[in-house]
């Protein structure tokens, strides 16, 4: 394959050394001995440590690696392997996991092609994440894989380089992902559906209201047409105090709620809660906005 990553001082493309990547205009970046690499410039860092702090990436890692959300990744790789098995039989595939935490959904995606219908392709996996501690955990889920430290907003991808963009729970920027796909490419976009961590809510407000529709559906109008959507529910049955703590803390609600409301939960040493997850297929529009559904 070529070079998908762009130089992020000026744009040109970026290329394998053999101690981590450079552009023709020698800019280079060198690998951490973890195995990922920084491309977030001093510069356009707007705080010290930006992205999830090490305690909310370590509790998620805890709750995902007991299998809680598995059938929420095996959602997602039913959906990426549907849209893979569109493309040019002889063509490879690039994924890019915008926002990919601790590495969890990539990780497990990867083994999923391998084994699937799709491990005929040569297939480029990315992970990029703007915490420096997530990347670092990801890396150890699999180095073979490339995982860099960059922004959403500011993604070190060429134009039109990339297959899927998978988006789990984590910001998103429509004109970037718009970007760095190629013509007629997918955005794979996952966000809470209407009752999801409803058991958990109930306890942390007085009303639980159901999550609204996902404002990507208008934003991302524009540039991208919608696809499939998919829902996965299932409950779930929480049996220590350690990881309904863990859930807490992969939440926002961790950072919201008062001290008195975090008490409660705190105490709790059994939880039964929804798993409510939707899962958005987002086909890119032409230039001249017209879905390419011919590749
Ligand atoms: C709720 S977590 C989801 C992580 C992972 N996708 C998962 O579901 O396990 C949101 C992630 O987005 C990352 N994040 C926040 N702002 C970001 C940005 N501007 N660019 C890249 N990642 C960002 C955080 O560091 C965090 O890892
Ligand atoms: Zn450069």
């Amino acid at each position: 394959m070529t070079s998908l990553l762009q130089c992020p001082v000026c744009r040109e493309p970026l290329l394998a050394t053999a101690t981590g990547y450079q552009c023709a205009a020698m800019h280079s970046f060198d690998a951490a001995r973890q195995g990922y690499v920084n491309l977030v410039l001093a510069h356009n860092k707007h705080s010290k440590e930006p992205g999830d702090d090490p305690e909310m990436i370590l509790s998620r890692r805890r709750f995902l690696d007991q299998g809680y959300y598995n059938r929420v990744s095996d959602g997602i790789n039913e959906a990426i392997s549907s849209v893979f098995s569109g493309l040019a039989l002889d063509s490879d595939c690039s994924v890019l996991d915008a926002g990919c935490g601790e590495g969890f959904y990539l990780a497990r995606l990867k083994e999923a092609l391998a084994r699937g219908s799709e491990a005929h392709r040569r297939m480029e996996c990315h992970g990029v994440d703007v915490s420096k501690f997530a990347v670092r955990q990801a890396t150890q889920r699999d180095r073979t894989m490339a995982w860099f430290v960059a922004s959403i907003n500011d993604l070190p991808y060429l134009d039109a380089s990339l297959d899927i963009v998978l988006s789990v729970f984590s910001p998103a920027s429509i004109p970037e992902f718009a970007r760095i796909l190629k013509a007629g490419g997918s955005l794979v976009f996952v966000s809470p559906g209407p009752r999801h961590l409803n058991g958990l809510r109930e306890i942390i407000y007085p009303v639980t209201r159901e999550h609204a529709a996902p404002a990507i559906i208008e934003k991302a109008q524009e540039l991208f047409a919608p696809a499939t959507v998919s829902r996965i529910t299932y409950p779930l049955a929480l049996a220590s105090n350690q990881v309904i703590m863990d859930l807490l803390a992969m939440t926002p609600y961790y950072w919201n709620i008062d001290r008195e409301t975090k008490g409660k939960v705190a105490v709790l040493e059994r939880l039964e809660l929804d798993v409510d997850v939707e899962i958005r297929v987002f086909k890119k529009k032409s230039g001249d906005g017209e879905l390419i559904t011919n590749r």
